[in-house]
């Protein structure tokens, strides 16, 4: 195994001279757009790495998935899905425009930034601090690291920058699909994209998602087996933003990307992956990161379909 993510690290290094690191975030800005890292975690929990495994970064998008979890643990299925809908927007991820023309108003999916500001809000706790806390709390216990924290730098760069996603939230707020503290739910939402991780984490997360939430390094439950699925099966249909169908082709792996450059994949009953390649396509999804896990894909036939 370790062979195989060596080579497919090697072959796929010239694709970090294509797209873009994130900028419109500033301090993302100063990640390193050559860093390429793998780490596939097994569910014997056997480690693999290759790459920039240690290099840290927000994670972004991909809390999507774990503060879905959580809104799925703290309220009834049905009343999280009462706030957010269960379909692909086919739209970017920061867009706007389907909270005025669908007919309901609500967030298409809990995978772009408005379903996403919804979930965050259903996340309980009677203060923001211990919202905060448990969020954090969740993180670490999803990737079994009792370090990870939130990148302030990041943080305040996403709270300087944040105007879209705090008119997309004020709308959600005057439309019904958020109770409570406009200005707090952000708060907990520009905290949740820049906590700090590495690929191993995200390798981690995968395979306890993969495992059906049980965590496969001491048999303990973290999550329910029908939470998992729901997030498996929003990584598949709308993981990668509007260019999830082509994903799904190309790879078929549940995955989860993030404009920090991480991509976080699921492949049930299998393993984890964590990938980190900052430069980006123009929908958001690392480029040298898709066209590595579409080679561990097709080299390790990891294709769920
Ligand atoms: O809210 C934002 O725009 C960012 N904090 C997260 C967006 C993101 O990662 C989209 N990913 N591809």
């Amino acid at each position: 195994m370790e062979k195989i993510i060596q080579e497919v690290l090697d072959s796929n290094r010239k694709y970090t001279n294509y797209g873009q690191v994130a900028s419109y975030i500033p301090e993302l800005k100063k990640a390193k757009r050559d860093d390429l890292g793998i780490c596939i975690i097994d569910k014997d929990n056997n480690v693999y790495k290759a790459g920039n495994c240690d290099t840290k970064f927000t994670i972004q998008s991909v809390s999507k998935t774990i503060v879905l979890a959580m809104a799925l643990m703290d309220n009834e299925w049905q009343y999280v899905f009462s706030k957010v809908g269960m379909e692909p927007s086919g739209d970017p991820f920061n867009s706007i425009m389907k909270l005025e023309t669908n007919d309901t108003k609500k967030p298409c999916n809990p995978m772009i930034n408005a379903g996403a500001i919804v979930t965050t809000s259903l996340i309980k706790g009677s203060t923001l601090e211990e919202r905060e806390e448990r969020m954090l709390k969740f993180f670490r216990r999803m990737a079994r690291n009792e370090n990870i924290g939130i990148n302030y730098d990041v943080y305040k760069s996403e709270k300087m920058t944040g105007d879209r996603n705090r008119a997309m939230a004020y709308l959600l707020k005057n439309d019904g699909f958020i109770d409570g503290d406009v200005d707090e739910v952000l708060e907990l939402y520009f905290k949740q994209c820049s906590i700090e991780i590495d690929a191993v984490d995200l390798a981690r997360i995968g395979v306890n998602l993969a495992s059906y939430g049980v965590d496969i390094a001491n048999g303990e439950r973290i999550i329910s087996e029908s939470v998992s699925r729901m997030v498996k099966t929003f990584m598949i249909t709308c993981g990668m933003y509007d260019a999830s169908g082509e994903f799904a082709i190309k790879v078929g792996i549940p995955a989860k990307s993030g404009v920090g450059g991480g991509i976080m994949a699921s492949v049930p009953n299998k393993m984890g992956i964590g990938v980190y390649g900052p430069a980006l396509d123009k929908k958001g999804n690392s480029i040298a990161g898709v066209k590595v896990l579409q080679d561990l894909s097709q080299r390790m036939n990891l294709n769920i379909f």
